[in-house]
């Protein structure tokens, strides 16, 4: 399992209110004790900070809010002893304006980085001499054109997300070239992988044609990002191009001193997400790289849409290369928390499901505990953008709740950078440390079973189509060893009956099981979930 953390909220060392490197390395311990097998850290390069560290203002360092290198290092080094691994954050689909690279490409037409980003001349002039954007994109954050003037050049450049986010140009190849040094110096310092950002966004229509208006987009009810289609400005296929050749580097001969792998973002287009999966597992070698599933974020919380997609995308991806590995994340930075989305039985019940799938699981910091997106004042807010829903992304960024003491012993300071949210006092670790029905010991008894079972971490899959509309069930076997996954997706108990035998080692709601021997069957709780070993 995967533990994503959110530096700036996970812990702070030096009581300026933002966490930091030396806070994480000093909650190694706790993530030891959780099971963690690796870790993947959302961005900490230098940066303005506009879109808190997803505006890289040099890719090769760490921000003095963040720390140093040499505390990068530090946490490297300890996380190797405790058997983590590291995997960092690429955001290759721009810059901060603040990186070299632009500062000199803005700077004027002639110079060596004037096309490592995307440069439009105007279309023309308003009546009151204002430049006209090159087309109708908007950016995905506010909805605005995502084309921005710049007088020495007396032209527009693209940004995708914020005017402070230029996007790099990855027809360029000097450009490509610098993203893939980029990862070599990384892994020469030792990480093992990354998670690539928004890589749907590096691919444009090389015409930059207008996308089409959004039908269903009604104005003052949606938000304005919802306005166009963007059918010309992301998802071109020439990115698949562009994540295989990052995926490439992985492969050079002077990695090859232990296994490095890369997890892709991105959230597909298009009405068939498996086909969609598929590009991109054809696009890069599934022995270093995989997109991320995504069906655990979006996907209504129904049996059938459940059933459908497991069986038809595993039975798809082990065709294709039954060593590709799904890469399945439920919730991150930018996502509802599980317990807002669903509520509190419903997302234990997702984590059994999540961690009971194939491949590689992502769990986001604080879904362990069941973190709620806090509610955050608009005169407090941070982030500049929003999710894919519409909604603020700084509820699910609130600090990690350790404790009951003051900023929920996540910082010293008096004001922390988003407020904690006001349940700490009875939702945090050291509370959930001393209750056995927690949502921490859920996730702990989940983490044992998928490290110490094979069948859980590496066997196959087989989606059990039930006639009970309201169940999911799955099995999951490797050798002789077998386990039933069983999820009651209704508000109802419901009966399962199965002829052999088994027992229940995990329930979602009471973690050591109530039930003992399911033959000839048990009756599941209200949005409850199972896990049954099979066998006597
Ligand atoms: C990241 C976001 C970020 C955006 C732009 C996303 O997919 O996860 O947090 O705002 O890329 O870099």
């Amino acid at each position: 399992m995967i533990y994503q953390i959110y530096p700036r909220s996970f812990q702070d060392s030096n009581g300026d209110g933002i966490g930091d490197l030396k806070g994480i390395t000093k909650r190694l311990g706790y993530l030891q004790d959780l099971g963690v097998t690796g870790v993947w850290l959302s961005p900490f390069y230098p940066s303005p900070m506009a879109d808190f560290g997803y505006d890289v203002a040099d890719y090769c360092d760490v921000d003095p809010i963040f720390g140093t290198l040499k505390d990068f290092k530090i946490l490297m080094a300890e996380a190797e002893k405790r058997d983590i691994k590291i995997i960092i954050d690429i955001v290759p689909n721009h810059t901060s304006d603040e990186h070299p690279w632009f500062k000199k490409s803005r700077s004027s037409k002639t110079n060596k980085y004037k096309d490592w980003y995307i440069w439009k001349d105007p279309v023309g002039f308003g009546k009151d001499g204002q430049p006209l954007p090159p087309n109708n994109w908007i950016d995905v954050f506010i909805g605005e054109s995502a084309w921005q003037w710049v007088p020495e050049r007396q032209q527009f450049y693209l940004h995708t997300f914020h005017a402070k986010q230029p996007d790099l140009n990855w027809q360029n190849h000097e450009a490509r070239d610098a993203l893939k040094a980029v990862l070599r110096f990384w892994m020469d310092l030792g990480v093992d992988g990354f998670r690539v950002d928004a890589v749907k966004h590096t691919g444009k229509d090389p015409a930059y044609r207008d996308n089409p208006a959004n039908p269903d987009y009604v104005e003052g009810e949606h938000h304005p990002i919802f306005a166009v289609h963007p059918k010309y400005s992301q998802y071109w296929p020439s990115h698949f191009a562009y994540t295989g050749m990052l995926s490439e580097v992985l492969k050079e001969k002077r990695f090859s001193d232990k296994p490095r792998f890369m997890v892709m973002e991105s959230y597909v287009d298009g009405a068939e997400p498996i086909h969609e999966y598929l590009r991109y597992y054809r696009s890069m070698d599934p022995a270093v790289a995989a997109p991320f599933i995504f069906e655990g974020v979006w996907m209504p919380w129904e049996a059938g849409p459940w059933e459908d997609f497991l069986s038809n995308f595993h039975q798809a991806l082990e065709k294709l290369n039954p060593l590709a590995l799904s890469s399945y994340a439920f919730s991150n930075h930018d996502q509802p928390r599980l317990l807002s989305r669903l509520g509190e039985e419903r997302a234990r019940a997702a984590a059994v499901l999540e961690f009971t799938l194939p491949g590689m699981i992502f769990v986001y910091n604080g879904e362990e505990i069941g973190m709620a997106n806090a509610k955050i004042p608009e005169e407090l807010r941070q982030d500049p953008g929003v999710s894919p829903g519409g909604e603020s992304r700084d509820g699910p960024r609130t600090p990690m709740q350790w404790s009951s003491e003051k900023n929920a012993g996540f910082s010293s300071a008096a004001k922390t950078w988003l407020p904690v949210d006001k349940n700490y006092k009875k939702l945090n670790v050291e509370v959930e440390q001393k209750d056995k029905k927690s949502s921490l010991w859920l996730y702990k008894e989940l983490i044992r079973l998928r490290k110490s079972s094979p069948a859980i971490n590496k066997g196959l899959i087989f989606v059990e189509l039930t006639s009970d509309p309201n169940l999911l069930v799955f099995d999951r076997f490797y050798g002789k060893e077998k386990y039933t996954t069983v999820v009651n997706f209704s508000g109802e108990s419901q009966n399962y009956t199965f002829a052999s035998p088994g027992h229940v080692v995990i329930s979602s709601l009471t973690v050591k099981p109530e039930h003992s021997l399911t033959r000839p069957g048990i009756k599941l709780k209200p949005y409850e979930a199972v896990v049954i070993k099979r066998g006597d």
